[in-house]
């Protein structure tokens, strides 16, 4: 695993920004893994920026999401289709039939995921997998337990994934407490990953998963067996690593990142 330790979430989100732009100009008809939470804002915020700024296109680009609650309508506030057109899909060039979320209303659900994974290798595959890590160490929603070779399928919630997500609901009754969710064997095979994590609050989850062993209990840690991870830290983030002299001596080594 490649480890970036940034400055701060400003910098974490500039750096996962340009390595988009670098592999969208590789392949302007990337396939585009994206995941939801408050962690990928900064980067989406900057995706829009190069849009409008730097002419950075999506038009080519097929785009699929990691997870969606279960129940929620696509207008909800708190749903991960609302997310994703407001914090990016309505500000960039992509073509609304090249987006793919999990239906979270779906009626059938399971032939909803095999569709779902279906579609994915139809597309070629993810290129890139825009990963947040939960504070239990979860990817997508992932919880602890879930197995490594897991497809996508509904999950239900870990009791502090629901606390966690509270904060963005009115009341923490209302979190939804089943999602549909990539599973692990889903998520390992995108040819590469770009791993965000910011703040204190996930600097143990961070070092679990990174530097710890590969573990369901963890799921972000299945990454240390994935040839292509690069996981960006703000310094927070990266408070608890052991070994962050050593990436930040790798990083002076191997200069700007491609
Ligand atoms: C949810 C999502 C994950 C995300 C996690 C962390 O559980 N399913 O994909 O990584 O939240 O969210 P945040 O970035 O808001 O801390």
């Amino acid at each position: 695993m490649r480890v970036i330790v940034a400055k701060d979430y400003d910098e974490m989100s500039k750096r996962a920004g340009s390595i988009v732009k670098d592999r969208l100009a590789k392949k302007p008809n990337l396939v585009l893994g994206l995941a939801t939470g408050s962690t990928p804002v900064g980067l989406y915020k900057e995706l829009i920026r190069l849009h409008k700024e730097e002419g950075l296109s999506f038009k080519d680009v097929v785009t699929f999401n990691l997870d969606e609650y279960c129940g929620l309508s696509h207008d909800h506030p708190q749903s991960y289709h609302y997310f994703m057109k407001e914090n990016l899909f309505k500000d960039i060039d992509i073509k609304p039939e090249n987006t793919h979320i999990p239906e979270g209303l779906s009626k059938n659900v399971e032939e909803f995921c095999r569709k779902y994974e279906e579609e994915i290798k139809k597309c070629g595959g993810i290129d890139l997998q825009v990963l947040g890590i939960g504070g239990d160490g979860h990817i997508a929603f992932n919880e602890p337990g879930s197995s490594l070779s897991s497809r996508t399928r509904v999950k239900t919630l870990d009791e502090g994934t629901i606390k966690d997500n509270a904060r963005f609901f009115e009341r923490e009754e209302d979190v939804p407490k089943i999602a549909i969710t990539m599973g692990i064997g889903t998520i390992m095979e995108a040819k590469e990953h770009l791993l965000l994590i910011n703040g204190k609050n996930k600097a143990e989850a961070a070092a679990k998963a990174i530097e710890g062993p590969i573990t369901s209990q963890i799921t972000a840690s299945v990454l240390q067996n994935h040839p292509k991870t690069i996981a960006i830290l703000d310094e927070e983030a990266a408070s608890l690593l052991e070994r962050s002299d050593y990436y930040k001596f790798t990083e002076e080594q191997s200069g700007e990142i491609s």
